[in-house]
C-alpha cells in the first residue's frame, strides 16, 4: 500500500532547498505541490518539474488549501514571519536552521505553532544524521557508562562560499556561529543529553574582507558535569573532511582536485552584489545550477556528517563516522557499519511524518531548536564579554521516534 503523502509547499528555492531537493523529490511520503520565491526562474522551473503551483507571496502559499506543510527555507531573518504566516493558516512547518536570529523570535514561533495546534520541526541539521542517532542509541543502552566528555571539530571553507551580504553580517544572523554552530551544537547537545548549563567561548573574525565570525572555540558544561569542546574554522585551508575518510559533509567522496575552488570562485566576483547574484545563479532554476559547491564528488555508501566527533564515555570512546560508528573499548575497536538508504536526509522526513501523521512528539521541535540557538547566542556573548554565560532555556533530548 502506498503511504499517505504529505503535501508540501516550499518558501525559498535557494541553496537550502537545493540541498533538500534530493530528499523531497525521492521520498514517497512527500508530494511537492506549491512554492514561492521572488526568483521567477526558480518558481517557473518548480511548477514545470513538479506540476505544482507558483505563488507570488508567502501568504498566498500558506493560503493554498492543498498545502499541509510549509517548508520554510528562506533567509533566517524571515523565518519568524514565515512560520507565523504558516501557523496562521493552520499549516505544519519544517523550518531551516538556524531557527531564527533572536531568542525572542524563537519564542514567537513556538507560541504561534502552539496556538495554531500545528507541528514544527527545525532542520535539516546534521544531528539528524544516522551515525549521530546511532551513537545516541549506543549511549542510551548504558553499555558504555555515562558520557563524560565530547569533542567536535570541523575545518571548512564556509566563509569563502558565495554569500548574500547579510550572511556576512553578524547582526543579521551572518557568520559561522549562526549557520555552522547550529549543526555542531545540535549534535553535541543531542549526544550530551541536551541540558547545557553554561558556555565559555572565543570567536575569530580575522578577514577584513569578510567582517563576521569565521571561527570559534567553545567549552560547554552539562547539568550532569559532563563537558564538551567545540572547534570550528570556516577559514579552513586544512579540510576537516580529511579526518572523515575524505567524505564530504554531503556524504560524497571528494575530488582532491577541488582544493581551493571556493576561494577561486569568489575571486571572480567584483562586488557583494555580483557575489549574491552568483550564489543565486547556482541555486535551483539558476543559470549555473548543477555546479553547486559541496555536491561535487563521487557517490559512495556514506552518510552526511559534520566533521570529527568523539564521545568519551566511562567505558568506551564512540566515534560517529560517515560509514557507521566506531567503538573503542577496553578490548579492541569495533566498527558498527550503518548502510545508507536510497533517500538522503530521510531522517528529517521520518521525524516530520511521525509528528504530522503519527502525532508523535518530536526531538527537533521548536523548544529543542530554541535551546540550541540559546547556546549559539551564548557563544557570541561569551566571546564579546569574556565570561561564562549561564543558560536558561535548555531542554533534555527526547528519545528519537522510531523510523
Ligand atoms: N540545513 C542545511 O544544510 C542548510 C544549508 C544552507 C542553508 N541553510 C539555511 O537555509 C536558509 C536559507 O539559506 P540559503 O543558503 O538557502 O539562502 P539562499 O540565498 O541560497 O536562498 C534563499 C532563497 O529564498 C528566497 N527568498 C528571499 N525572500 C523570500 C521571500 N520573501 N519569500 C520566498 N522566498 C524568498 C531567495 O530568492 C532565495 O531563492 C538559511 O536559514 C540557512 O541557514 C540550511
Amino acid at each position: 500500500m502506498s503511504p499517505r503523502r504529505l503535501n508540501v509547499g516550499v518558501a525559498g528555492l535557494g541553496r537550502a532547498f537545493t540541498l533538500m531537493l534530493p530528499t523531497l523529490a525521492a521520498d514517497p511520503r512527500i508530494r511537492l505541490v506549491a512554492a514561492t520565491d521572488p526568483r521567477g526562474e526558480a518558481t517557473a522551473r518548480f511548477a514545470a518539474e513538479f506540476g505544482a503551483r507558483a505563488h507570488d507571496s508567502i501568504e498566498a502559499l500558506c493560503a493554498d488549501p492543498e498545502v499541509e506543510v510549509v517548508y520554510v527555507a528562506t533567509p533566517h531573518g524571515l523565518h519568524a514571519a514565515h512560520v507565523a504566516a504558516a501557523a496562521a493558516q493552520g499549516k505544519h512547518v519544517l523550518v531551516e536552521k538556524p531557527m531564527a536570529v533572536t531568542l525572542a523570535e524563537c519564542r514567537t514561533m513556538n507560541d504561534a505553532v502552539d496556538r495554531a495546534g500545528v507541528r514544527m520541526i527545525v532542520g535539516h541539521s546534521h544531528s539528524f544524521d544516522a551515525p549521530i542517532a546511532r551513537t545516541r542509541e549506543l549511549i542510551g543502552s548504558g553499555a558504555f557508562g555515562a558520557v563524560k566528555m565530547i569533542h567536535a571539530q570541523y575545518y571548512t571553507d564556509f566563509l569563502y562560499r558565495l554569500r548574500r551580504p547579510e550572511e556576512l553580517d553578524t547582526e543579521r544572523g551572518g557568520g559561522v556561529v549562526f549557520s555552522q554552530a547550529a549543526h555542531q551544537v545540535d549534535i553535541v547537545r543531542l549526544l550530551g543529553g541536551g541540558m547545557v548549563t553554561r558556555v565559555r567561548a572565543l570567536t575569530g573574525n580575522w578577514d577584513p574582507a569578510r567582517r563576521t565570525e569565521g571561527a570559534y572555540a567553545a567549552l560547554l558544561t552539562f547539568a550532569d558535569g559532563a563537558f564538551a569542546s567545540l572547534v570550528y574554522s570556516g577559514y579552513g585551508r586544512f579540510d576537516g573532511d580529511a579526518l572523515c575518510g575524505g567524505i564530504s559533509e554531503l556524504g560524497m567522496r571528494k575530488d582532491p582536485g577541488g582544493y581551493g575552488a571556493a576561494r577561486a570562485r569568489l575571486a571572480q566576483c567584483a562586488s557583494p552584489e555580483a557575489e549574491a547574484a552568483a550564489k543565486a545563479a547556482r541555486n535551483y532554476g539558476g543559470a549555473a545550477e548543477g555546479a553547486t559547491a559541496g555536491r561535487a564528488g563521487t557517490a559512495v555508501d556514506a552518510h552526511q556528517h559534520f566533521g570529527l566527533v568523539i564521545v568519551s564515555c566511562e567505558r568506551a570512546d564512540l566515534r560517529p563516522l560517515p560509514e557507521g560508528v566506531q567503538i573503542f573499548g577496553d578490548d579492541g575497536v569495533v566498527m558498527e557499519p550503518l548502510p545508507t538508504t536510497e533517500v538522503p536526509r530521510k531522517e528529517v522526513i521520518d521525524e516530520l511524518y511521525a509528528a504530522v501523521v503519527g502525532g508523535i512528539a518530536s526531538l527537533h521541535d521548536g523548544r529543542w531548536a530554541m535551546a540550541t540557538h540559546e547556546v549559539c547566542l551564548a557563544l557570541l556573548a561569551s566571546a564579546r564579554e569574556q565570561r561564562d554565560i549561564p543558560l536558561h532555556a535548555q531542554v533534555a533530548a527526547r528519545d528519537l521516534p522510531p523510523a
